[in-house]
């Protein structure tokens, strides 16, 4: 059981950013990655459709014999866990409580500002997991849509990334937050011209490290820690392998030796 692999699933490239922190944090652990690039991106559609794509990406990783889910995607997070929950045995994991604990455990004036798709801001899941932990945390969000496309993009900064992100943080900034979650998988690679933005003053909660955090207190707990030495991970996509293999690697940091097609869709 514990050296099955763990099993993590996004609307696209973007949860490649979160796999990245799982090796970082869990390098013994064999991973199998699922991006639904056919079907990118969720953040604009609706919660029947997100909930329905999700139990069918969950469903093609368990023939994997996963121990464990990770659902990187902040939109699918929002909207699809209590389903994926509900028809899976297996733990299934979010990205929203992780980043969600961390923004109200860092905060000293209580104003976290949360950024993500439209569904993930529309759901309020972040607002709802902070009050959880403390009612008196004040929350603002805003969607900024336009950094998916540059992050995949490769314009990670330069003069026209800095004024869309001023655009989108200037209210952020303006109701004085002193933390701001990066409520999509796609935000860790604008992090820098992010930071620059809001000011060193504000701290950055990515919510992928976050969950890679919370994934291994699970597995230590559980005692389910896997014991492979140099893991093989693989990769799949649901559309054109080559542009998964290109964009994809930015996200991770490092090269996709090789990646397949999924055709569960
Ligand atoms: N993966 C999505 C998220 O984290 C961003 C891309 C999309 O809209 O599908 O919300």
């Amino acid at each position: 059981m514990n050296n099955r692999p763990i099993g993590i699933f996004d609307s696209g490239v973007g949860g490649l950013t979160v796999v990245r922190e799982v090796m970082k944090a869990l390098p013994n652990e064999k991973i199998v990655y699922l991006g639904d690039t056919a079907r990118v991106p969720y953040g604009t559609k609706s919660n029947e459709t997100i909930k329905r794509f999700s139990i069918e990406n969950a469903e093609f990783l368990s023939r994997f014999k996963v121990k464990l889910i990770i659902v990187a995607c902040n939109s699918a997070s929002s909207i699809a866990l209590p389903a994926l929950k509900k028809r899976f045995k297996i733990p299934i994991i979010g990205v929203i409580k992780p980043g969600a604990k961390k923004a109200a455990s860092i905060t000293r004036n209580n104003r976290i500002g949360v950024i993500g798709t439209p569904t993930t801001v529309k759901s309020k899941a972040y607002d709802r997991e902070i009050k959880l932990i403390s009612r008196n945390r004040k929350i603002v969000s805003r969607a900024c849509p336009l950094f998916v496309p540059l992050a995949e993009e490769g314009w990670l900064n330069g003069k026209i990334t800095t004024d869309i992100v001023k655009k989108y943080l200037e209210p952020l900034k303006k109701n004085k937050i002193d933390t701001l979650v990066l409520g999509c998988t796609h935000y860790p690679l604008l992090r820098g011209v992010i930071s620059k933005v809001v000011g060193k003053n504000v701290r950055i909660v990515d919510s992928a490290s976050s969950v890679a955090g919370e994934v291994r207190a699970i597995l230590e707990r559980q005692d389910r820690l896997a014991k492979t030495k140099r893991p093989a991970h693989r990769f799949f996509a649901t559309d054109a392998v080559e542009q998964f293999v290109k964009v994809g690697e930015r996200f991770l940091g490092k090269k996709i030796k090789k990646a397949m097609r999924a055709n569960h869709v």
